[in-house]
């Protein structure tokens, strides 16, 4: 059994999701293609600092369904046939991020997609439900049959959250500690968002081995 991990990672949170969920397939016996989608406009590649032009159009344009030109690394593991497709979306403003909804739109998701079950890691700092029904609603139309998805999310209440991965992206240092006196939580995935991405692995291989 073979599966596709696709992902596509600013800040190395997807990334870091995609390689834990890469050694749990691995550990229940399947072989697995990690593929990393950029933006292929070199413009387009986002990088912190953000300032507020770029963090307005990037925002806005997932909102409104903007899609952009991808590249894939490795170029070939978009063309394969997969037993499974696991898919992390990173939400932008409510919605999969912009690299996501280009893949899930374009003509290499109904080829690696048609008939072949897949599932969604929602990688967030909170906003996780529209994202996962876009990605959903946009895999199955390519072809896919939902395996199931579930939210990854940072530390934090939605306040301390949302100060933290905003001030994040507009610094290059490993975030703020506090915030006018009240302490922040750290950035990225919470322990126990990590701690979960193995089981959930397993569990939605089990199904489509068992199947
Ligand atoms: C342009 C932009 C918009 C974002 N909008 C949201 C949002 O609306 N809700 C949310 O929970 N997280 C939002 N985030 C935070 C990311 O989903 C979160 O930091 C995620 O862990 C990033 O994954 P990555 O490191 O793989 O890129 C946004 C991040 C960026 C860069």
């Amino acid at each position: 059994m073979h599966c596709l991990i696709l992902y596509y990672s600013m800040t190395g949170q997807a990334e870091k999701a995609a390689g834990l969920a890469a050694d749990a397939a691995r550990a229940a016996g399947w072989d697995v293609t990690c593929c990393r989608m950029a933006m292929s406009d070199p413009a387009d590649v986002l990088a912190r600092p953000m300032n507020v032009a770029a963090s307005k159009k990037w925002t806005q344009g997932a909102q409104k369904g903007m899609t952009v030109p991808l590249t894939y690394d490795p170029p070939d593991a978009i063309n394969g046939r997969y037993d499974a497709v696991l898919l992390f979306s990173n939400t932008w403003g409510d919605h999969p991020s912009v690299p996501m909804r280009s893949f899930l739109e374009s003509p290499a998701a109904k080829a690696v997609l048609s008939g072949t079950p897949f599932g969604a890691y929602i990688v967030c700092r909170r906003l996780w439900q529209k994202n996962l029904d876009i990605v959903r609603q946009l895999g199955e139309a390519a072809g896919g049959c939902f395996l199931g998805g579930e939210p990854f999310m940072h530390p934090g209440g939605q306040i301390g959250s949302l100060i933290q991965t905003i001030t994040y992206l507009y610094r290059t240092d490993g975030g703020r500690r506090r915030f006018a006196g009240f302490p922040l939580p750290r950035y990225g995935l919470s322990d126990e968002a990590v701690a979960r991405v193995a089981p959930f692995t397993r569990n939605l291989l089990a199904r489509v081995s068992q199947a």
